[in-house]
């Protein structure tokens, strides 16, 4: 039995659930999920997910509505990349039919963990698949465990809605032009660490730039970056400017992850008269936008104060508050996330 839940003093971490859900890959073939109360795997020391990196994750949440309901947002995206990831590192890939009814398994299993509406606490779901083929010489392998672990977590912004400064590092990269950036491999995140940590110690993010050049922005260790640039200059973007006056800028590269949130956002930005450009975007080009963000699940838009560029000796700046061009989006999206604007695009399941 789960001991009671504070849900006011839920930090931004992992809370132990009662039940995990599992599928296992043998002889080319899916078992059927089941729930389980053990943590634990029972898994070869020469596994190629701990041999060669063979794993993948994926990160989505369900929420209590206003309506009393629960709405797990836009599952069958995450179905599809986490199938595009395991291609990319030579895994079975879980068909979405099966990704759906274990995310659904684990919900039902651990119902009392969905935080109540209010909280702005969640309840995040983290798939996982793994490489459990023992095998030293290298190569993929071809048995499979695809996992998914519930943990309900507590608000990003416990209190206000606030920015956050980022710093580029030119000597960790994260992910090459043709490697697995666009994938959500956990190799991308270890070799992340260098710089994340680095940034962390100064209190501060990281800010990736391509790895080729240097020159464009990638993207941020877990979140999309996103731009706003006012077209119409002599409004400043704090004086309520239409619209039909601002771009939404995001990074085109191929060694950056789809971000749901990201293509969400640009639909909400489209649908409000907002120009929406996804392309190589220069650091310098910073200069030239009024707001900056990081989005991704976990915090669907984390806005930016200033990017730190110290190598260079520059710093760019958008203010010390969130702007209105990203506060309107952030806002839009949490009201269909809680049930508070109809969702005319269809991204919640949900559920009585
Ligand atoms: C590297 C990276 N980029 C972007 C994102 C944002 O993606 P999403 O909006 O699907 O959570 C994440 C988080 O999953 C991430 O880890």
């Amino acid at each position: 039995m789960m001991k009671e839940i504070d849900w006011n003093s839920l930090g931004f971490h992992y809370t132990e659930p009662e039940y995990i859900v599992r599928a296992g890959y043998h002889n080319g073939a899916w078992s059927d999920p089941y729930a389980t109360q053990d943590k634990y795997l029972h898994l070869h020391v020469s596994a190629t997910a701990l041999q060669y990196g063979q794993e993948a994750f994926e990160g989505l949440k369900a929420f209590r509505g206003v309506d009393g309901k629960i709405r797990i947002f836009r599952w069958r995206e995450n179905a599809k990349r986490m199938a595009r990831s395991a291609e990319g590192l030579f895994m079975a890939p879980v068909p979405e039919e099966l990704f759906g009814r274990a995310i659904r398994l684990a919900l039902d299993r651990n119902r009392e963990l969905v935080p109540p509406y209010g909280t702005g606490a969640t309840l995040y779901f983290r798939p996982l698949l793994i490489g459990t083929t023992p095998r030293l010489g290298v190569g993929p392998g071809q048995d499979f465990e695809f996992i998914v672990i519930p943990s309900p977590i507590g608000p990003y912004y416990p209190g206000k809605f606030h920015c956050t400064t980022f710093i580029v590092n030119r000597h960790v990269d994260r992910a090459a032009p043709f490697g697995t950036g666009q994938f959500k491999v956990g190799g991308n995140y270890a070799s992340s660490f260098r710089a994340t940590e680095a940034a962390h110690a100064m209190g501060l993010d990281c800010l990736f730039l391509d790895a080729k050049t240097h020159r464009y922005i990638d993207e941020c260790s877990a979140a999309n970056f996103i731009g706003i640039k006012n077209l119409s200059p002599t409004l400043s973007s704090r004086e309520g400017a239409k619209a039909s006056s601002y771009e939404y800028l995001t990074p085109r590269s191929s060694a950056i992850l789809p971000s749901i949130t990201n293509d969400s956002l640009m639909t909400l930005a489209r649908e409000r008269g907002i120009k929406v450009t996804r392309r190589k975007i220069r650091l310098e080009e910073l200069a030239d936008m009024c707001e900056a963000a990081a989005c991704g699940t976990a915090c669907v838009i984390s806005p930016i104060d200033r990017v730190l560029d110290p190598e260079r000796g520059k710093e760019y700046s958008f203010g010390s508050e969130p702007g209105p061009v990203l506060t309107d989006l952030y806002r839009a999206l949490k009201d269909i996330q809680y049930g508070r604007a109809e969702d005319s695009h269809h991204w919640c399941d949900i559920i009585d």
